[in-house]
């Protein structure tokens, strides 16, 4: 037999790097409930309508996963992200016509709360003489808009909403999620906008209680690299969706090399490059023929960046849709 050449043995490099994340990682506890909605949501909106095809339907992954130092965790290593950019998005899908899976971090930005003050019960309600409780004039619209739109995505099946807090939480949902979005094809898309841990810290070298302080001056953890999961997700978990990562760097000079980078050592569809200080100005669509710029309508005090960018990529979803049909 030929000995395996460099791409084979990083393959079963990344495979094992795979196996070893997931043999390691505490099972979710609800994993029978998730998949239980999950099926539910995707027979729903994958079902013919009308007009003789079902739904398109997005996973958006939104926020930062954390790497939990310890196994009753009192300490862990966080990452960047409000989850504006997830929770934004995920509001253009809907309009857009999509179903979503809204994969989230707990505590994060939700769909349709968004103008919502930070701490909305205390801000946004008021007790009255007689110590009924009313929406404060200055908050009533944003709060009609949270809980009607919210409430009729949701009661209309077209928003499932999944929260995660650990990167091990995280991954485990993201492969469930893309078991039946494997059956829809073509019609699935992933937009990867979740911050996720490069490193963690592996389940059975973790200290089981919290770490003490006294005494050294040194905290010595080791983490290992979480393996890239995207190119897992594109080979074997859902291979003919959509998929949409995004990179984010705080240096410019290297952004689109590095959006460049991802997109082709990760085959996706785009990657979507943003800057951390611009992120809700403007962001550049890199795909393998283009690089596009999409910025938000500064001309429209409440429009979003994410309004033209969901528009672009529901156009671009359609002809791969339609070229995967002419290819069949
Ligand atoms: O939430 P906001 O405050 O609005 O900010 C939005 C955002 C800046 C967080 C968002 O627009 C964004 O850029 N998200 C990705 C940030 C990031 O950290 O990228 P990355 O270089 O670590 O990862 C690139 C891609 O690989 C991401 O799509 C990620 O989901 C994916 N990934 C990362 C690590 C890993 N082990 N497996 C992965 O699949």
């Amino acid at each position: 037999m030929d000995a395996p050449n460099g791409s084979q043995n990083s393959e079963q490099t990344l495979d094992s790097e795979v196996k070893a994340f997931f043999d390691s990682a505490p099972p979710l506890h609800n994993s029978n409930d998730v998949i239980q909605k999950l099926n539910h949501f995707i027979q729903l909106n994958s079902s013919p309508s009308e007009n003789g095809v079902g739904r398109r339907i997005v996973c958006v992954t939104s926020g930062g996963t954390t790497a939990p130092l310890e196994q009753r965790c009192v300490r862990y290593v966080d990452n960047f992200s409000s989850g504006h950019r997830g929770a934004t998005s995920t509001e253009y899908f809907l309009k857009a016509g999509y179903a979503v899976i809204f994969l989230y971090r707990r505590g994060s930005f939700q769909p349709f709360c968004r103008s919502l003050p930070g701490d909305p019960l205390l801000e946004c309600f008021e007790a009255t003489e007689g110590l009924n409780i009313q929406v404060r004039e200055a908050y009533s619209k944003a709060v009609k808009t949270a809980i009607v739109d919210h409430h009729a995505a949701v009661a209309s099946g077209l928003l499932l909403k999944l929260p995660f807090s650990t990167v091990f939480e995280y991954l485990q949902m993201l492969q469930i999620i893309s078991r039946p979005m494997k059956d829809i094809g073509p019609c699935a898309m992933f937009y990867l906008a979740a911050a996720v841990s490069d490193y963690y810290v592996p389940w059975k070298d973790m200290v089981e209680h919290k770490i003490q302080s006294d005494g050294s001056y040194l905290l010595d953890v080791k983490l290992v690299q979480v393996p890239k999961m995207l190119s897992v997700l594109r080979k074997d978990w859902a291979p003919l969706a959509f998929c949409i990562s995004f990179k984010l760097e705080t240096d410019t000079n290297i952004l689109l090399n590095k959006a460049r980078g991802a997109l082709e050592k990760y085959n996706m569809h785009a990657v979507v490059a943003n800057e951390l200080s611009t992120r809700k100005e403007k962001v550049v669509v890199v795909t393998i023929d283009d690089k596009i710029t999409v910025t938000r309508d500064k001309s429209k005090a409440d429009d979003d960046v994410e309004n033209p960018l969901i528009k672009l990529l529901s156009q671009r979803h359609s002809s791969y849709i339609e070229d995967s049909k002419r290819m069949r």
